[in-house]
């Protein structure tokens, strides 16, 4: 067997969930480290506890290498929501967004600017179906701005924005902001473009809430204000005693507090599997369960909001049927999991998604 089969039967007994955009299940690896560190730190010997504050680094160099970062710009932190507010109440000039982002960037920017006492402005941009395209940040782009900030993958669509186009358009001057909730790990990208990346491991990694990490290139180091920045921020571990010290010059500075290590050794443990696994075979059997959902709308004449480009597409196929609380019900009485909200079912596969679960789908639209 293939490290990619050996990956896909770690989802066995999975059937009917397609709701991997909100939420992922925890995987087998993912669960046995929680467990052996739970025990670990529930021992008297503190030495050993050294074992599970170790997975911290594990972590980030894992990080590192999977986004194309030195060591000393990835950092970990409770959320991808938290890696946002570092990012935006440490920006000045003007942000480019969409209204229609995930809240974790509108209301994160909102909040920022609103704190800001005038330095920082949100310039929203209304593009057709939420997709941040060039041709819809260049409309918006002035010298004030100093920033745009876009979800790699749209929660909604499941549009995946043209992160190396966007650079190309903004130039190396302005930071480019990305939420790559949506995306990290089952999305082949050159994550260079990117300055400040936020992620988390609990949807699309398996590993649970509490692992948000993020990356803040040495540009984003330069622009931001590391206004956040807290115990963990320093140049070095431990209290101090006398004047306070100043931020580190690394992505460190953009963080709070310790993480919690139990969280840590699960996102850890769904690295070390992900870098056994490779992204790019995780990635063209996520795609081709995209066109399998895509197949199946079409088949059930359903619209969908997903981009015609396979480039363009990732893990989220949006079905917009008519009456979409009657496919909703019809999907929970089938035995399927999705999410129903604002006229949309939103149904998500993973590499691991059975083909069980693309029949049961079926058959529930059949049912409608
Ligand atoms: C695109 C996107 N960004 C951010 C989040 C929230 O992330 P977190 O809970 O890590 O703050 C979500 C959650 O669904 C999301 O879909």
């Amino acid at each position: 067997m293939s490290a990619l089969d050996d990956y896909v039967a770690t989802f066995r007994g999975e059937t009917g969930y397609l709701n991997w955009a909100a939420f992922g299940p925890l995987s087998p690896v993912v669960r046995e480290s929680m467990h052996e560190a739970v025990e670990t730190l529930g021992g008297w010997r503190a030495r050993e506890h050294l074992s599970v504050y170790g997975r911290a680094a594990d972590a980030l160099e894992s990080l590192a290498l999977l986004l194309g970062a030195e060591r000393s710009e990835v950092v970990l932190r409770p959320s991808s929501t938290d890696v946002l507010q570092h990012a935006f109440y440490g920006l000045s000039g003007t942000v480019i967004a969409s209204a229609s982002e995930f809240p974790s960037i509108s209301l994160t920017l909102q909040r920022a600017a609103d704190a800001s006492r005038g330095e920082l402005t949100a310039r929203w941009i209304e593009p057709a179906d939420g997709r941040v395209t060039t041709d819809a940040v260049a409309a918006a782009l002035d010298d004030e701005v100093t920033a745009v900030a876009v979800s790699h993958v749209d929660y909604r669509t499941g549009y995946r924005a043209d992160l190396a186009a966007l650079r190309e358009l903004i130039g190396p001057e302005r930071l480019l902001i990305v939420d790559a909730v949506q995306s990290f790990g089952v999305v082949e990208e050159d994550w260079q473009s990117a300055d400040v990346i936020a992620g988390h491991g609990y949807k699309w990694l398996r590993a649970g809430r509490g692992t948000g990490f993020a990356r803040f290139s040495a540009r984003a180091q330069e622009r931001l204000r590391p206004v956040l920045s807290g115990i963990t921020g320093l140049e070095a571990d431990g209290p101090f005693s006398g004047p306070v010290p100043p931020p580190a010059h690394n992505a460190r500075a953009f963080s709070t507090s310790v993480p919690d290590h139990l969280a840590v050794a699960r996102l850890a443990a769904a690295l070390d599997e992900l870098r056994a696994v490779g992204i790019p075979g995780i990635a063209r059997q996520v795609a081709t369960q995209t066109d399998e959902l895509l197949a199946i709308a079409e088949r059930h004449s359903i619209r969908v909001a997903a981009p015609h480009d396979p480039g363009s597409r990732a893990g989220i196929v949006s079905l917009l049927p008519d009456d979409s609380d009657a496919v909703g019900a019809a999907l929970a009485a089938g035995g399927v999991t999705a999410t129903v909200r604002a006229g949309a079912v939103r149904v998500a596969a993973h590499a691991g998604t059975s083909a069980e679960t693309l029949r049961m789908l079926d058959e529930a639209l059949a049912q409608r």
